[in-house]
């Protein structure tokens, strides 16, 4: 059984990336133990002056921090030890203006700590330290990015995957491009893609 935490941003009613996740989730609970963090009903806090200068004095600096700093990072600590007590990760959006919605990055601005997902190696260079977690990175479009020129528009999904990578999280991702540009055929591309999340899940790569 594996703790699985589902990170979503899915603000549109009938979201398609929603339909993404449920297709996973069906299958998941069967077996496994899933949190859901839904960004939208409680979104990750934006780095602002307070818990942003608290992280940097811990963070970076190794310095104690004054009760109102620990109060101030409190938001961001506990997303990221919701992080680092999972086994695996399913991050669900859409593509909006070629990159992560808001939410999904400042989530991760939050969850990637150093000392605590990522390290300063003494040697330099930088190390995460999330091992053994594996990603799933579920995300719908409207136009299609499955083929250049518009492939290299799409800065989410190398985005998530260098962000995961960065703490060590190995991902994996599973798009359904199209869904505006071929409005006609929306419901078949998800389908199509709802069932390639059921192939990779019965591969046993994942869980
Ligand atoms: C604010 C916003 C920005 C968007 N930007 C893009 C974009 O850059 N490229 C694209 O192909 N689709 C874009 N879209 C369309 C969505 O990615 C697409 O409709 C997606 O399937 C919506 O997912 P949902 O059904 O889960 O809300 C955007 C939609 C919104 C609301």
């Amino acid at each position: 059984m594996s703790k699985i935490l589902v990170v979503s941003y899915t603000p549109r009613h009938e979201s398609n990336s929603a339909k993404l996740l449920q297709s996973f989730i069906e299958i998941a609970e069967r077996k496994h133990h899933i949190t859901h963090l839904d960004l939208v009903e409680t979104p990750a806090p934006l780095l602002l002056t307070a818990n942003l200068n608290a992280l940097l004095k811990r963070n970076f600096m190794g310095m104690e921090l004054a009760p109102e700093e620990t109060k101030a990072v409190q938001g961001a600590d506990h997303l990221t030890e919701q992080l680092q007590q999972c086994d695996r990760i399913v991050l669900a959006y859409p593509l909006y203006n070629f990159s992560l919605p808001a939410a999904v990055k400042a989530w991760f601005d939050v969850v990637i700590q150093n000392g605590k997902t990522f390290k300063i190696k003494d040697e330099g260079g930088y190390e995460g330290l999330c091992h053994g977690k594996k990603a799933l990175i579920l995300m719908t479009t409207g136009g299609d990015f499955s083929q250049e020129p518009a492939k290299s528009m799409n800065f989410a999904t190398p985005l998530a995957q260098t962000c995961m990578g960065f703490m060590g999280i190995e991902s994996h991702s599973i798009s359904a491009y199209g869904l505006n540009q071929y409005a006609d055929k929306a419901d078949e591309i998800t389908t199509a893609t709802q069932q390639q999340i059921v192939a990779y899940l019965s591969s046993g790569d994942f869980i």
